[in-house]
């Protein structure tokens, strides 16, 4: 007898490049192999990046989708230190605790993402979740509760930028849909801090202009990147020419009920979601 279980696609098929990415098929050998260049990539580096994963009729898509629901995008702009803590009054000013960064962008909220969008199927799918988790050896991983923040499409627009910055998360999850014409650069410098030192020296000659320990992470159209930003000081330098820089934050947490706090979604969204 035959096996006549229909096949049916993954409702993502049409986003992902399932050829080169299996992610629906992680228990087959390549999505086992797959799952352990990405953990290999992660020890090594602190990043792994996947070129291409996303089809370029998704990155398309969502390019139209950022141009066309940029009305509804809150625009933010604010100074912060690194940390996202306040101000340390008790250190000189170019000190990292009391130093100040610019962070400008517009973000386009998870409710305003229409359902059928193609970054919206591809992360409401448990496959990528499974996929993710498995990467970031967790036993389990949650999509993130919050309805704005969960998924978000963040254009950075001509002369917006993302200040330096320590993540408060282990990991960050991005998938990139257009590069500005210049400027835009992601740069990050691997390992500046750890459990057991801030290294405030170290961090301070990066923020006062040191560039010998800078690397910047390339970010092609289509690419999904999962970045340690815990120990790595990052940021998106500031956009130059015409063409907006346009990616997606997907949001997840260990446990089922993370959302942002009312004061951060004000900042981020101009609203809560409760
Ligand atoms: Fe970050």
């Amino acid at each position: 007898m035959t096996d006549t279980t229909p096949v049916t696609a993954p409702p993502y098929a049409d986003v992902v490049d399932l050829e080169r990415y299996p992610i629906h098929e992680l228990d087959s050998a390549r999505g086992r192999a797959l799952v352990d260049a990405c953990r290999a990539d992660l020890a090594e580096t602190g990043v792994c990046n996947l070129e291409d994963f996303i089809t370029a009729e998704a990155v398309d898509a969502m390019v139209h989708l950022a141009g066309t629901r940029g009305g509804d995008a809150w625009a933010s702009d604010r100074l912060h230190t690194i940390y996202f803590t306040p101000v340390d009054k008790s250190v000189p000013a170019e000190h990292p605790r009391a130093y100040q960064v610019r962070s400008a962008k517009r973000g386009i909220a998870y409710d305003q993402i229409p359902k059928d969008a193609p970054l919206r199927r591809l992360y409401e799918s448990d496959d990528l979740t499974h996929f993710i988790a498995a990467v970031l050896e967790k036993p389990v991983l949650y999509r993130s509760a919050d309805k704005l923040d969960a998924l978000q499409v963040t254009a950075f627009q001509p002369g917006e930028e993302l200040g330096w910055h320590f993540d408060n998360s282990e990991f960050s999850m991005t998938v990139m849909y257009q590069q500005a014409e210049a400027g835009g650069d992601f740069e990050y410098v691997p390992g500046l801090r750890s459990e057991e030192d801030e290294n405030h020296d170290g961090v301070q000659q990066v923020l006062q202009g040191d560039r010998s320990a800078i690397k910047v992470l390339p970010s092609a159209p289509g690419t999904l990147a999962f970045f340690r930003g815990e120990h790595a000081l990052h940021r998106v330098t500031p956009i130059e020419g015409g063409r907006p820089r346009i990616n997606s934050v997907l949001t997840y947490g260990e446990r089922p009920d993370m959302r942002l706090s009312d004061l951060t979604s004000e900042i981020f969204y101009g609203r809560t979601s409760s």
